[in-house]
């Protein structure tokens, strides 16, 4: 079977781009290996789906080029995808810091791209693996395009004018998460990028085990890169907003930076109580969670008599309350993590159309490329906006 364009990935970037193509005319075919279309919306925000940022601006993601997400992200903002989810009527509700849900369900917004799928006569192959990938012409020039790629697949073979890799990243691999796209980069020689687990929790040895659960609001910091939101004690580590935020940062074996009164001066605190028999960690239980307090103490800075500290040990105490430095000694690694940092490099591509430029014909898109969102809505927007990108090129 022959189409202009084969999308392999029906996520969110390539369902994207599929639309995008489709209502161009293109004859459009997306292969998924899964069962289903869009199984990561399905679970994002917690089933509701955090669809987008109303803030997302190029300094949200990261990429060894930062300039690269430029493009893409200001042919397609936001306010688009604002207007197609009003447009199928679906409630949505602003979280908190830009982030907008559904009220309803994430199935809502998978609802919406099969209603905008079969609008534009996109055709779909379900449980569909791809064998084997083929590069037909060698040729570089636009005329030795046609039907350039084909694919030998457990449905058939097909093949191509335009072929975009939507395929993701590695993160949440029981859910079917694969390499497949870093192979195929690969295969036509393009570069890449490292990755790592990104938006992931950090463990450390020992764990908080006794106050799992408990969350402190703190502003987390690490490599010049500062988030205030929640922290929240696992029997791991260290998760919660801040800590998935500031986990994009800090690479193996560096230190995150923990200020735990962000609004307070606890030099002021622990003064007013200097001399007093009260213990260390009654005092920090009125401005922390208790048993927080109890254990950070237990941990970093030894609870006695208030009376029983010198104005130095004082001082650092309150120098640690505002930067309590922690090394964690891995992450909970892919299984954990929201989305995976680096990808195909963006050297390599086109940021207006992400066509890889020596092998005219070939996309990728969405998490696939190293461009990695932060915690929030970001990521949809990058695989939105590189997949309408892709969509009017390909
Ligand atoms: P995505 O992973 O969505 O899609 C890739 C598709 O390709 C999948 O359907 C997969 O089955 C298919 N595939 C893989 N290999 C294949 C092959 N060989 N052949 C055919 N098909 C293949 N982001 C956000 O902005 N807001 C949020 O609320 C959340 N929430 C969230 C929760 C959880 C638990 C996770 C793990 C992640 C999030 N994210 C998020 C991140 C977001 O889900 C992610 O960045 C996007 O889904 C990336 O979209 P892509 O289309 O690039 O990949």
């Amino acid at each position: 079977m022959k189409k202009d364009v084969i999308v392999i990935g029906g996520g969110a970037a390539g369902l994207m781009c599929a639309i995008e193509a489709g209502k161009r005319g293109r004859s459009v075919l997306v292969i998924e290996r899964a069962e289903q279309l869009g199984k990561k919306i399905l679970i994002s925000g917690g089933g509701r789906c955090n669809f987008t940022n109303v803030n997302a601006t190029p300094e949200n993601f990261l990429s060894a080029n930062p300039h690269f997400c430029k493009s893409a992200l200001s042919c397609y903002t936001p306010a688009h995808f604002i207007a197609l989810v009003e447009k199928h009527r679906i409630a949505y509700h602003e979280k908190k810091l830009g982030q907008l849900f559904c009220d309803g369900s994430a199935r809502q917004i998978v609802a919406m791209l099969k209603r905008e799928r079969d609008a534009a006569r996109v055709e779909i192959r379900l449980n569909c693996r791809v064998n084997e990938i083929g590069d037909s012409t060698k040729a570089t020039g636009r005329d030795a395009c046609a039907t350039r790629f084909f694919l030998r697949t457990n449905q058939g073979d097909f093949k191509c004018e335009s072929l975009v890799i939507a395929t993701g990243g590695l993160s949440i691999p029981k859910m079917g998460a694969t390499e497949f796209g870093y192979r195929v980069a690969r295969q036509f020689g393009l570069k890449l990028v490292a990755t790592r687990p990104g938006l992931v929790p950090f463990t450390l040895k020992p764990a908080f085990d006794e106050i799992s659960g408990v969350s402190v609001e703190a502003v987390t910091s690490s490599n010049g890169a500062s988030f205030r939101e929640n922290i929240l004690l696992t029997h791991r580590g260290l998760s919660g907003p801040a800590i998935l935020q500031v986990s994009n940062y800090c690479g193996d074996g560096e230190s995150v930076h923990i200020n735990l009164l962000p609004d307070k001066s606890a030099r002021k605190i622990l003064k007013a109580k200097q001399g007093r028999a009260l213990e260390l960690s009654n005092v920090l239980s009125q401005h922390l969670p208790r048993r927080f307090a109890q254990a950070w103490c237990a941990r970093v800075a030894p609870s006695r008599p208030m009376r029983s500290y010198s104005a130095e040990e004082l001082d650092g105490i309150a120098a640690r309350l505002h930067d309590w430095e922690v090394i964690p000694n891995g992450t909970e690694g892919y299984a954990k993590a929201e989305v995976t940092l680096g990808g195909v490099d963006t050297g390599e591509l086109s940021s207006r159309t992400m066509e890889a430029r020596n092998v005219l014909g070939l996309f990728f898109i969405g998490e696939v490329v190293d461009v990695t969102g932060w915690l929030g809505g970001y990521n949809f927007q990058w695989a939105w906006a590189s997949g309408f990108a892709a969509g009017q090129a390909a």
